[in-house]
């Protein structure tokens, strides 16, 4: 049986950043509040050109570029997004027309709100160790900022855009070693986005914080033991934990649950925000580029979003 190994990487951000004293100027909060509750200094917000699609091509193309394959030798297309610019033609269908793939390979689109990167690599890697397909393309990419109602404090200042790729490629090579993915219906509301074409009034996200970032910091501790348990290796295995974006304070708690110092913590969140099932690959990528992980490290991948839902993976890169 082939491993799914990660074969290149790329990203994109919008070129637009916004800051939290920009923030500031238009709404009662302060740069001092955003800055301790979440560690979010600025955000990048897309201009009208830079559309989920453009940023996920965007993306695209790097991850293709840096790997050793051509785009037409991929045999499938994922996108993960909450924030998707058509339901159809998917954001998947555009990529593949950015890319020029002349062949008529599966593409489609995963929702999954910010666990959509961590559900569409599980799918990638079923796929690929099934002997169904040799390179995947999985892509994250957000407009969050179009989800937003810019006059709720309690929600615009967390998100930002951008999109993050990578290649998975089948190989004899260790990659991904274990993965575990969960969803419990969100009872209680505590995170919504409703859609625009049935509930107008209120086609803004939505988030209960406080309750959100309590579930957030117990499940992410429980499902990391998960994943770990699952490959059979121990905390002190890890290299690096690359996790959601969501908070500051989410990050830091569950690497103590991890025995893990901040330095060993990819952290983007700060000229970044939350940008939903974008936020690990971006991180995935930046880290790659920054030449901190290096092959044959171990790495720790976890998320948690509306649904609710949540997940994990352990990759060997
Ligand atoms: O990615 C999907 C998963 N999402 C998450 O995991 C996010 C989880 N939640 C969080 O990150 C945090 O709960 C927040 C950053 C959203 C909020 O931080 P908090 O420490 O939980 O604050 P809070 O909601 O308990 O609010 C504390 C106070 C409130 O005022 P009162 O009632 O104490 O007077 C809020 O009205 O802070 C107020 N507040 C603000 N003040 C200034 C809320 N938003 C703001 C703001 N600026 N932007």
């Amino acid at each position: 049986m082939k491993n799914a190994v990660i074969n290149g990487t790329g990203s994109y951000l919008p070129e637009r950043s916004v800051t939290n004293q920009d923030l500031e100027a238009k709404l009662d909060t302060s740069h001092e509040w955003i800055l301790t509750r979440t560690g979010i200094s600025s955000r990048h917000v897309a201009s009208e050109h830079e559309t989920t699609s453009f940023m996920a091509c965007k993306a695209a193309e790097k991850a293709v570029e840096a790997s050793d394959i051509e785009a037409n030798d991929i045999d499938l297309i994922l996108v993960a997004t909450c924030t998707p610019n058509h339901f159809f033609p998917s954001m998947a269908c555009h990529v593949q027309k950015a890319l020029k793939i002349s062949k008529p390979i599966p593409a489609f689109d995963v929702s999954a709100a910010c666990s959509g990167f961590v559900y569409a690599m599980d799918i990638a890697r079923q796929y690929i160790t099934s002997g169904t397909v040799k390179h995947v393309l999985v892509i994250g990419s957000e407009s969050m900022s179009r989800a937003l109602d810019w006059s709720d404090r309690s929600t615009c200042v967390l998100f930002g855009d951008g999109a993050g790729a990578v290649v998975l490629s089948a190989s004899e090579k260790s990659g991904i070693l274990a993965s575990t993915l969960h969803a419990l219906h969100d009872e209680e509301a505590l995170l919504s986005y409703p859609n625009y074409a049935t509930e107008p009034h209120k086609a803004f996200i939505g988030m209960r914080g406080n309750e959100v970032f309590k579930l957030a910091v117990n499940i992410m501790g429980d499902v990391v033991d998960e994943v770990l348990q699952d490959c059979h290796l121990q905390k002190s295995d890890i290299n690096w934990l690359i996790p959601h974006q969501a908070n500051i304070r989410i990050i830091q708690a569950i690497a103590k649950k991890l025995n893990l110092p901040m330095s060993q913590v990819i952290v983007t969140i700060e000229n970044q925000g939350n940008t939903s099932a974008a936020s690990i690959p971006l991180a995935l990528d930046y880290s790659i580029r920054e030449q901190r992980i290096k092959r044959g490290e171990l790495l720790l991948i976890e998320s948690f979003g509306g649904g609710m839902t949540w997940g994990a993976m352990v990759i060997r890169y």
